[in-house]
């Protein structure tokens, strides 16, 4: 019988916490990917009507989550898909940590982000296509990952971005030309075994070593 009322009351939370989705079960949700042996974390209570008093969540004026500053933490896990749902976040700031596992596709509906820095972790997989939509993202920095795959052409379209790295991950293929691509350093670049030179015009569907 007890265990039938912990079923079922573990059911109910569960059924409660999707249905919210507020911001904070959103977080919430992403903690609890995480291992965090320095207990960074440990103010993130998701009992409070909202995340805005934890420790390194920044909110703005109307309690909407605008930063989440968790570089150099020791924390390790993987990156949740509903991050993509905070929908005011402008810093999303995951630096110098041990995050394994892939970007989500779903970052790219963070409209408002201006900084994503995943540098210094363990991820892996493809740099998702769908990061072109962040159309206020000045700094994307992933290097020092585990990275594979093309650099995608269509990030060339980010018209704002002003500090783009990608060195040290295993990347292939060309580096894109357009766009800011034009003022990115070749350091941004480097330690990548199987990316080459810049595309030649005419030649755009030519991928090197991929
Ligand atoms: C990071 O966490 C590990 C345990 O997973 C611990 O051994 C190590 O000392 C921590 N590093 C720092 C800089 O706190
Ligand atoms: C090149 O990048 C890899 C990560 O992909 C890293 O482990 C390695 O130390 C880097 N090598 C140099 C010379 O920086």
């Amino acid at each position: 019988m007890r265990l039938v009322l912990c079923l079922v009351t573990l059911l109910l939370s569960f059924v409660s916490t999707i249905s919210a989705n507020s911001e904070g079960d959103i977080l919430y949700g992403f903690r609890t990917r995480l291992s965090d042996p320095n207990n960074v974390l440990q103010s993130w209570d998701p009992t409070l009507v909202n995340p805005c008093t934890w420790f390194h969540v920044t909110c703005d004026s109307n309690n909407r989550v605008i930063r989440l500053d968790l570089g150099n933490a020791n924390i390790s896990g993987s990156l949740s898909p509903q991050l993509g749902q905070l929908q005011h976040l402008q810093y999303l700031e995951l630096f110098q940590n041990k995050i394994n596992g892939k970007i989500p596709k779903e970052l790219g509906k963070l409209k408002g982000l201006v900084s994503m820095d995943l540098y210094d972790n363990k991820l892996q997989g493809q740099i998702p296509k769908s990061l072109a939509k962040l159309k206020s993202l000045k700094y994307l920095r992933l290097n020092n990952n585990k990275l594979t795959g093309s650099i995608p052409r269509e990030l060339t379209k980010l018209s704002k971005l002003q500090v783009f790295d990608v060195s040290n991950n295993n990347l292939c293929g060309t580096i894109p030309i357009g766009g800011p691509f034009g003022n990115f350093p070749i350091k941004s670049f480097i330690n990548n075994s199987r990316l080459g030179g810049l595309e030649l015009p005419g030649r755009a569907t030519y991928h090197f070593g991929c």
